[in-house]
């Protein structure tokens, strides 16, 4: 059975205090909507189309950017779910498969869930998700009859009786895409809100003798953002959870609580991650590979073997290969390190080629930007780069080549050779302590003027 996604994101977000839109906000380095996106990608959806209204060109790009092939559709006034549902409409036309109705601030519906959902499909025309609340609050009233759904009531409208339900509304809907939109096309607005409300396609589906059923999951999937504290605690609860799946696959954290995850992060097993480590969004650490206390990662892919850190800094276009080191204060950016190579020591290594078991020393720099363009480096394998090294890009260091220490490299320097860019030493013996006695003796005599 062919998918189709439909996410709902043109509230406004006014608790957010923010000129983001609300689905703009981040979640481990992903805005709201991408998660919303990714809970759904799962089921390799034919279709994705999102409603975007406050900040639809910013949405636009970032839902594009996530997912190139994603729609979207235009809500120019926020009238309802309903209505919002009711604007994908000629994005799906001619789509016959079943729609899943997703919101973009509720970012942690699982691929689980969203199976069983399709599974009760098949016993229902229509699948609605809910949840046993701790507190149901504001939340819209499942009303059941047995193990059919006869209307979801929304908190405004409910009566006593129907407020002290517990089972409540997650906003997730599925339904065949010909039923649903039918069924919203009947859908009023004569409420407490005056807002064209999607939980009405439940009451009319049983007028029209269809039926509907509601699938449960855990309240913590169902969470929504609304505000900074809210988004504030998603975020922890993204990473509590992240990080226990993580050591539950072998990964070796000792002080798992400062380690903070990106939403893709991917650790293999065996791989060690010291205290304090952040991951940006697009690093994968293989099996074996050790990063250590206080680095910061980010578009970076780091193989086997290979220690990272202390105080790493690991930026996008990084790729490590099995062995290489990267020690303390070392800044990476859109480099590949050969096998075995070794920058052990306070440099930058951008825009740069550097060969296997090289070694760069201490302090090294590729000059990479001139202001204007920027350049590469070349290291070959074995070569040795000098500490404090300036290579000025752009620039090739060849195989097995050598570099002294303090060199300014401005040319090629060619497989095996040694080059020296430094100005030449001068020894004048004994002219340092002659120095001393002159600076004193000057020294000496400014005192007795000034008394
Ligand atoms: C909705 C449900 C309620 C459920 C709750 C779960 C309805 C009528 N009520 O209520 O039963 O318990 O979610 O959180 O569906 N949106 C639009 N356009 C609109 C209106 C809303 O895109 O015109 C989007 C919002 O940006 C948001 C989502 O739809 O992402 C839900 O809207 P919201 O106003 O938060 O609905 P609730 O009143 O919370
Ligand atoms: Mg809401």
């Amino acid at each position: 059975m062919s998918i189709a996604l439909v996410i709902l994101a043109a509230g406004k977000g006014t608790r957010m205090q923010s000129d983001l839109p609300k689905v703009l906000h981040k979640l481990a380095g992903a805005p709201l909507l991408a998660h919303a996106m990714q809970s759904g990608a799962a089921l390799d959806p034919e279709h994705t189309v999102i409603v975007a209204g406050h900040g639809a060109d910013a949405v636009t790009a970032a839902a594009q950017d996530h997912h190139p092939e994603a729609r979207v559709v235009l809500q120019t006034e926020q009238l309802g779910t309903a209505h919002a549902v009711a604007q994908a409409r000629t994005a799906l036309e001619g789509f016959s498969g079943d729609v899943i109705v997703l919101y973009g601030d509720t970012p942690f519906i699982s691929e689980d869930t969203l199976l069983k959902m399709l599974d009760a499909r098949a016993r229902a025309d229509v699948v609605v998700l809910g949840f046993e609340a701790n507190d149901p609050g504001r939340y819209g009233r499942l009303v059941t009859d047995g193990a059919s759904l006869t209307r979801i009531v929304e908190f405004k409208d409910a009566s006593e009786a129907e407020r002290a339900i517990t089972l409540c509304n997650s906003g997730v809907v599925c339904a065949d895409a010909d039923t649903l939109f039918d069924l919203i096309d009947a859908v009023g607005n004569d409420n407490a809100s005056g807002e064209y409300y999607l939980t009405d396609i439940v009451a009319i589906a049983r007028e029209r003798g269809l039926n509907a059923t509601a699938v449960t999951c855990d309240e913590g999937e169902t969470l929504g953002i609304n505000s900074r504290p809210e988004l504030a605690a998603a975020e922890a609860a993204f990473q509590t959870r992240r990080r226990a799946e993580l050591i539950e696959d072998g990964v070796v954290m000792q002080a798992p609580d400062t380690v903070i995850l990106a939403f893709d992060t991917v650790i293999g097993n065996g791989a060690e991650v010291e205290p304090y480590v952040v991951f940006a969004p697009g690093v994968t650490v293989e099996s074996g590979a050790r990063i250590r206390a206080f680095s910061h990662l980010e578009g970076a892919h780091v193989s086997q073997g290979a220690i990272v850190g202390p105080y790493a800094r690991l930026r996008p276009g990084t790729e490590l290969d099995d062995n290489v080191r990267v020690g303390n204060f070392v800044e990476v950016k859109n480099a590949h390190l050969h096998e075995g190579a070794k920058a052990n020591h306070l440099s930058y290594i951008g825009d740069a080629e550097v060969g296997a078991a090289a070694n760069i020393g201490a302090g090294t720099i590729t000059c990479n930007y001139d202001g204007v363009m920027k350049h590469r480096t070349t290291i070959g394998a074995r070569a040795f780069i000098g500490s404090n090294t300036m290579l000025v890009a752009p620039v090739a260091v060849g195989t097995e080549a050598l570099t002294g220490s303090g060199s300014v490299i401005t040319q090629d320097v060619p497989d095996g050779a040694l080059a020296i860019a430094r100005a030449q030493q001068q020894t004048k013996p004994g002219l340092a302590r002659k120095l001393v006695e002159m600076l004193k003796a000057k020294k000496a005599k400014q005192k007795k003027e000034a008394s």
